[in-house]
C-alpha cells in the first residue's frame, strides 16, 4: 500500500496560497499566463505540456512548474510578462446554465457562455466566478483573474451583501417575512438576519450576507413562500446594469467602492 502523505509539501501549499502582498512568491506557470490574460489556462497547460514555454531559460513541461516574480517567461521563444493586474467583470446570467467547470447535463456552463461575448483581449485571461447562482437563477454573476478577490468576496464574515428578487409562491406579507429578518433556523443553522422587503406582483426583495447552497430558495421556504423564480440584482455595490448575456468590465473605482478590495498588482 503506498503511504498516504498527510500534508502537501510546503512548495505546493504556497503555490496553492499565493503568497502574501510583499512577500517573494511563486505560482504554477499554467495559471500565472492565464491570470495575466497570456494565454487561458486549458491552452496554457497544452503549451507547456507540449514544450512551448520557458522559464528563466529552462523549457518546463509540467503545468505545475513554478515561477517567481522577474522569471523571464518565453512562449514559442517570445517574452511575456506574467505581471497581472486584477480585473472584475460583471456578466447577466441566462438560466439554464451552471455555475461550474463542465456540465454533466450538457447545457452549457457560465465560462462557456462568458467566452462567446468576451473580446479576444479578455478571453485570454483564465476568468473565477465570484460565488454561484444556480442553474435556474438569473442575474448578476462577478468575474475575476484575482483568486484573492474571490476569497475577499466570498468570505462570510466579510458580509458582503447579496441583493435577489424571487417570485414565490403565495402571498408575501411583513408577518411572514418577519422571521427572514430576525434570522430564520436552517438545516446547516441559522441565517444570519436578511433585508426582506415586499414588492409588487408576489415578489419578495432578500438581500443577505452569507453564501449558503440555495441560501434564499431555503430561506423563503422556511417561511411557506417558496420560489418559483430567482434573480441577482447586485452584489456590495455592484448593481446590475447590462442586458441578459452581456458583459462588462468594472473599473478599478467599482471593485474598490463597491467590493471593498484594492485592485492591486499581481503577483
Ligand atoms: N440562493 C439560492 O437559493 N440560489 C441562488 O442561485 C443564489 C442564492
Amino acid at each position: 500500500m503506498p503511504r498516504k502523505r498527510k500534508h502537501a509539501p510546503k512548495w505546493l501549499e504556497a503555490a496553492r496560497q499565493g503568497g502574501r502582498p510583499g512577500e517573494t512568491t511563486f505560482d504554477w506557470i499554467s495559471r500565472a499566463l492565464a491570470r495575466a490574460g497570456v494565454i487561458p489556462l486549458r491552452d496554457a497547460e497544452a503549451a507547456v505540456q507540449a514544450g512551448r514555454v520557458q522559464v528563466a531559460g529552462r523549457t518546463v513541461t509540467a503545468p505545475i512548474s513554478l515561477v517567481r516574480p522577474g522569471d523571464e517567461v518565453r512562449v514559442d521563444g517570445k517574452v511575456v510578462s506574467i505581471a497581472a493586474t486584477t480585473r472584475c467583470l460583471m456578466f447577466h446570467k441566462p438560466a439554464g446554465i451552471v455555475t461550474a467547470g463542465s456540465d454533466p447535463e450538457g447545457i452549457g456552463t457560465v465560462f462557456e457562455a462568458l467566452g462567446r461575448v468576451l473580446p479576444p483581449e479578455l478571453a485570454r485571461y483564465g476568468w473565477h466566478a465570484i460565488g454561484r447562482l444556480d442553474r435556474d437563477t438569473t442575474g448578476l454573476l462577478l468575474f475575476t483573474n484575482d483568486e484573492k478577490l474571490v476569497a475577499h468576496a466570498t468570505l462570510p464574515e466579510r458580509h458582503l451583501p447579496k441583493r435577489y428578487v424571487a417570485q414565490v409562491q403565495g402571498t408575501p406579507t411583513d408577518e411572514k417575512l418577519d422571521p427572514l429578518r430576525r434570522g430564520v433556523m436552517l438545516q446547516d443553522g441559522l441565517a444570519r438576519p436578511a433585508r426582506a422587503e415586499i414588492r409588487a406582483d408576489c415578489r419578495v426583495e432578500l438581500t443577505i450576507t452569507e453564501g449558503r447552497n440555495h441560501q434564499v430558495k431555503r430561506m423563503l421556504s422556511a417561511v411557506k413562500l417558496p420560489v418559483v423564480q430567482l434573480h441577482r440584482e447586485a452584489v456590495g455595490g455592484v448593481v446590475l446594469d447590462v442586458p441578459e448575456g452581456a458583459f462588462r468590465e468594472l473599473s478599478a473605482e467599482e471593485i474598490e467602492a463597491g467590493l471593498g478590495f484594492t485592485p492591486r498588482t499581481i503577483p
